[in-house]
């Protein structure tokens, strides 16, 4: 079963990336929309004898791109704000909070010519948290996160669907490492976020 849908997966791609090819240049504008996923490998400091999780969230993703060479591009990844509930491991949900995570890199295109077009990018993701809520066993304590800088990678690849649409997939590990203040409990509570983004959508170029 697991390889009928994998040979209909890769034959979906060989069909779609043998349409006439959006061939890339310098110059070019590229725009992707999709729905992005966060998911999270959070680890934190000890917060009343245990540590906080950080749960996953899908938000409409767009990504925009320039080629400021045939092969070098520029790329910055936005969305619609994520929410994530954070949860006491062994305790449950005890907040939520919203982020918006803006990440520009620099990226290398291997063949911006083809039909099927792969790029790994590296730079940075600025992290914006915001609505911090208790809830749960904190409910009604106020809750702070510090904004995060930190290093992104990304991989992606662009497969033509005709010559000016094209499905995208892409994916950023994300080093978003804050502090957290819990009023009444802990202040300074390091939470490494560090998710991994991955975003399936289609795109243009204009
Ligand atoms: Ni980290």
């Amino acid at each position: 079963m697991k390889h009928a849908v994998t040979r209909s997966l890769m034959a979906a791609a060989i069909t779609l990336g043998s349409g006439s090819t959006l061939a890339l240049e310098q110059g070019d504008w590229i725009v992707r929309v999709g729905a992005a996923h966060v998911n999270p490998d959070a680890s934190s400091d000890s917060v009343a004898g245990s540590t906080l999780d950080v749960g996953n969230d899908t938000q409409l993703g767009i990504t925009l791109g320039y080629m400021y060479t045939d092969n070098i591009g520029i790329g910055l990844l936005a969305a619609t704000p994520f929410k994530h509930d954070i949860e006491l491991v062994g305790t449950g949900t005890v907040a939520e909070t919203k982020h918006l995570p803006p990440t520009l890199t620099l990226q290398y295109h291997f063949a911006p010519r083809s039909n099927v077009r792969p790029f790994v990018g590296a730079g940075l993701n600025y992290t914006n948290f915001f609505s911090e809520e208790g809830k749960g066993a904190l409910a009604g304590s106020s809750i702070k996160l510090d904004d995060s800088w930190g290093l992104a990678a990304e991989a992606g690849v662009d497969i033509d669907i005709n010559d000016r649409w094209f499905v995208s997939g892409q994916v950023w590990y994300l080093d978003i490492d804050t502090k957290a203040d819990i009023s009444g409990v802990a202040n300074n509570v390091n939470v490494d976020i560090d998710p991994w983004v991955v975003m399936i959508g289609i795109g243009t170029t204009f």
